[in-house]
């Protein structure tokens, strides 16, 4: 059982004095995975940046802690939406980065395990020069799940997979972060209808909870439940500022 905490956010952001979000209220419950959609430029990115204890430039007014009061610094891993691969090393090496940085062994070979997962068996290799955009991105989800963190926060991890691709990263995804905090950025309403047990919809107003169906995810993407919440918040997000 792993111990992954919930997420409180609540306040407002500003970078130079420029309002960036918010106020607003999030919630993202313990173990659960939730869902972040929203208009290009309303603040979900760096949402997601202070939940990783990041955003210098940011000046946020307001409350950010774990459900269960401890500290997150450690305890969270976040696959930004950049790729943010290092150009000198190769597929493994990238994926096993997190040790390097902090001064442990890498885990070469779990890190090659991990790569086979995302389908990158035969481009371990490789530096990231070499890879197409879609095998940059698995290998920065590969590096994401190799961190083994409680809480994962995810910024549009599968927006430059084909397909298939995107549905089996879906589904990989789902099964090795089950019973941790995720938090999902994605601008696909399709993809949070099949992950999401909490779904929200962030505007200016702030966000708007917009209840998935109560099956559990990975939720097959051409059942009808599926399909019929698909439209529903495809629907919401057309009228979304
Ligand atoms: N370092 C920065 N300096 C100034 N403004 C910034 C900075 N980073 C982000 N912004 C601004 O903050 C706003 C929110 O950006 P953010 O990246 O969080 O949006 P987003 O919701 O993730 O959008 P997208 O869906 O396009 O990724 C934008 O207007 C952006 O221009
Ligand atoms: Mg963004």
């Amino acid at each position: 059982m792993i111990d992954a905490p919930a997420l409180h956010l609540s306040g407002r952001a500003t970078i130079g004095g420029t309002p960036i979000f918010g106020p607003l209220t999030l919630e993202a419950p313990a173990g659960e995975w939730t869902c972040l959609l929203g208009p290009s430029g309303v603040g979900k990115s760096t949402l997601l940046r202070l939940l990783a204890g990041l955003g210098e430039e940011v000046v946020f007014d307001g409350d950010l802690a774990a459900g269960d009061g401890a500290p997150l610094q450690g305890r969270v891993a976040l696959m930004a939406q950049s790729d943010l691969l290092l150009p000198w090393l190769d597929a493994t090496e990238n994926v096993a980065l997190g040790a390097r940085l902090r001064g442990e062994a890498p885990q070469r070979d779990r890190a090659r395990d991990v790569l086979v997962r995302v389908g990158l068996a035969d481009h371990a290799g490789k530096r990231p020069h070499a890879l197409s955009g879609g095998q940059r991105q698995r290998v920065a989800l590969a590096r994401t799940l190799m961190e083994d963190r409680p809480v994962v926060l995810l910024d549009e991890p599968f927006s430059a997979l084909d397909a298939r691709a995107r549905a089996r990263m879906q589904d990989l995804s789902a099964e090795v972060l089950a019973g941790r905090t995720v938090l999902h950025v994605t601008h696909d309403a399709g993809e949070a209808a099949r992950l999401g047990t909490r779904v929200l919809v962030m505007s200016r107003d702030g966000l708007a909870d917009v209840p998935p169906p109560d099956t559990r995810p990975p939720r097959p993407f051409d059942a009808g439940d599926t399909l019929a919440y698909q439209g529903k918040l495809m629907r919401l997000l057309m009228e979304a500022v």
